[in-house]
């Protein structure tokens, strides 16, 4: 059936896939740093899931209280439950204030104090003076952060003249004899056209895979798209086990609560009107770390204390809070509550359960963003040509759990860097080396084989039976037995993608294609995480092993790399935690038991 498609050419000094905060923040470095640059996003920007981030972003400005970027980096360390690689915590931390700034020049309208500084909101796991206070770092925006940023670095990015093709999924990456990455190949949705992206550095933005799982706060749109692309080049994905769980997606819609409702005074509490917290985490209580509170209301409403006809929730209460702090600094969240839980949050406590929020795994990158595989003996190989920011890499700076704020500064931080590192190795308009003479041919034959499917299962139910496997077999708490099943179950769901349909020739559109497309890169991925949780025998962060229940730092202060191939097979391997620090300006936070 397969029919020779026509490729449209397109040569850039850099290519830059996905346009959310971290993808817009580097294309608007390279531009200005002179070099050409396209953005390939399969979303109009502006939709990007960044648009969803609430609560805020993390730089030690010091506007609330005493801060400094020590504090800042010594409570991200201590979040990651000491998985994050001090270097790289070390760049974002020290960094963040002058991003903060930069954001503020583009034109981010941060909220005010009254002395018309930014305005900081205290967040989970954060603290002054290593762990002694409370810290107000997480700059906000209202809970609409993310929307305001994404908007003025678009505006940022149009101003500069980056080139976006909008809509335009990206398919496979163009990977040479060499094993460096040369472009991308990208299918166009409005009309289905093929297009062959070349470029001196390919810098994927794509964003985390949450839709792997049955209830996330994430948008149907992050199918981890970049990772699933790295996957089918052969190379490696790092932490894949390490996934978070936001405390507050609203029971049964999914929609993400801010941790700034806690962080502006609300609380939780069980069946019996208990402000449970204070039990497993007597200093920082509602405030600790999303993994602990997330484990804490899971254990709750396993042991009967749920709220609700099926004790099946949490209750989140606001409605002590002045309705003036409700309007100012939490609208949105209100609206949200009122329309997916049908509650006033001025009246009533909001129902929620831990939800799938975050993937701290993914693209293994050094600190400059360029992605590492292990060659020979070197575990921090760089992969020539191919670069990795946002929600997609791993640098490693959540480790085994990312604090809430964390995340947006990942965005600027990283994406800045990855501008920086393209500007200091790439020379605006070299010539590009001939491509391999396949190139994008395996990506072609993909979408013609996906295109011309013709089982009886629809991809909605195969997606469906993947998530299920994935909220089921590896959700909060896990254990030996049952990701051993889970492995096997999961196993059998990717074979349904052999009975795929998509031949209902009236009925199909390029979204459709674009549907199964993203199905196949989900399903990597649930692979991935199955097998990765699997192979780590401990508990850290976010996973939890209720058969190995404590930090293991003699066998596994160590990341988890992952390999699947075609056929669905994970093939796994290690490399070293760094515990060194880039400069003399900070020590390395030794291991410590982590409290709140
Ligand atoms: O709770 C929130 O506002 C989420 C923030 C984050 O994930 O960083």
């Amino acid at each position: 059936m397969s029919k020779a498609y026509e490729i449209i050419d397109h040569t850039y000094d850099c290519v830059v896939v996905g346009a959310g905060g971290a993808g817009l923040r580097a294309a608007v470095g390279m531009v200005e740093a002179g070099l050409h640059v396209a953005c390939v996003s399969k979303v109009y920007p502006t939709r990007s899931h960044t648009v969803a981030a609430q609560g805020g972003i993390n730089a030690a400005l010091g506007n609330m209280n005493k801060d400094d970027w020590r504090f800042h980096m010594y409570d991200t360390v201590k979040g990651s439950d000491w998985l994050g690689d001090q270097d790289a915590i070390e760049y974002m931390t020290k960094n963040a204030p002058a991003a903060v700034y930069e954001l503020e020049h583009y034109g981010v309208p941060f909220s005010r104090t009254e002395a018309g500084r930014i305005y900081q909101r205290a967040f989970g796991g954060q603290s002054t003076e290593y762990g002694k206070s409370q810290a107000y770092r997480t700059c906000a925006a209202a809970d609409r952060t993310g929307h305001v940023m994404l908007h003025t670095l678009f505006q940022q990015a149009l101003k500069n003249k980056v080139e976006f093709y909008n809509e335009y999924f990206a398919l496979d990456l163009i990977m040479d004899e060499e094993g460096a990455c040369r472009g991308v190949m990208a299918l166009c949705l409005a009309d289905g056209s093929i297009h062959r992206f070349r470029a001196h550095r390919t810098v994927l933005g794509t964003g985390g895979y949450g839709r792997v799982y049955f209830s996330a706060t994430s948008a149907h749109t992050c199918t981890g798209d970049g990772n699933a692309m790295v996957l089918r080049a052969g190379l490696p994905l790092q932490d894949m086990e390490f996934v978070q769980f936001h405390p507050s997606g609203i029971y049964g819609a999914g929609c993400l609560i801010t941790e700034g409702a806690r962080g502006e005074g609300g609380y939780l509490t069980n069946s019996e009107g208990e402000r449970f917290m204070e039990r497993y985490a007597p200093t920082a209580k509602d405030l600790a770390s999303r993994d602990v509170v997330s484990r804490a209301m899971t254990i709750e409403i396993n042991e009967g204390r749920g709220c609700g006809p099926e004790k099946g929730y949490i209750e989140l209460h606001l409605e002590h809070l002045d309705p003036k702090v409700l309007h100012a600094r939490l609208p949105g969240i209100s609206e949200t509550a009122k329309i997916f839980a049908g509650v006033d949050v001025t009246k009533e406590p909001i129902p929620v359960v831990p939800t799938c929020h975050y993937n701290m795994g993914g693209i293994p990158t050094n600190h400059l963003t360029e992605v590492v595989a292990p060659k020979g003996n070197d575990v921090d190989a760089v992969v020539p040509g191919l670069m990795a920011v946002g929600e997609a890499a791993c640098a490693s700076v959540h480790g085994a759990n990312r604090l809430g704020g964390n995340s947006l500064i990942d965005l600027v931080v990283f994406g800045r860097a990855a501008a920086h590192r393209a500007a200091e190795t790439v020379v605006a308009g070299a010539a590009h080396k001939p491509l391999p003479k396949d190139a994008g041919e395996d990506a072609i034959g993909r979408l013609d084989a996906v295109r011309h499917a013709n089982g009886e299962t629809k991809s909605g139910a195969i997606r469906l039976e993947m998530q299920r496997t994935m909220q089921r077999y590896a959700s909060v708490f896990r254990d030996g037995p049952m990701l051993e099943e889970g492995c096997k179950k999961i196993g059998e769901v990717t074979t349904m993608l052999d009975d795929l349909q998509l031949n209902d020739r009236s009925m199909v559109w390029n979204t459709d294609l674009v549907e199964a497309l993203e199905l196949q890169n989900l399903m990597t991925q649930a692979v991935a995480t199955m097998h990765s949780a699997s192979y780590r025998t401990e508990s850290r962060g976010a996973h939890a092993r209720e058969d190995f229940p404590e930090r293991d730092d003699v066998n596994w202060m160590k990341h988890s790399l992952i390999w699947v191939d075609h056929a669905h097979q994970a093939a796994l391997g290690e490399r070293p935690v760094h515990g060194y620090t880039l400069s003399n300006d900070v020590e390395p936070v030794p291991p410590q038991k982590r409290v709140y």
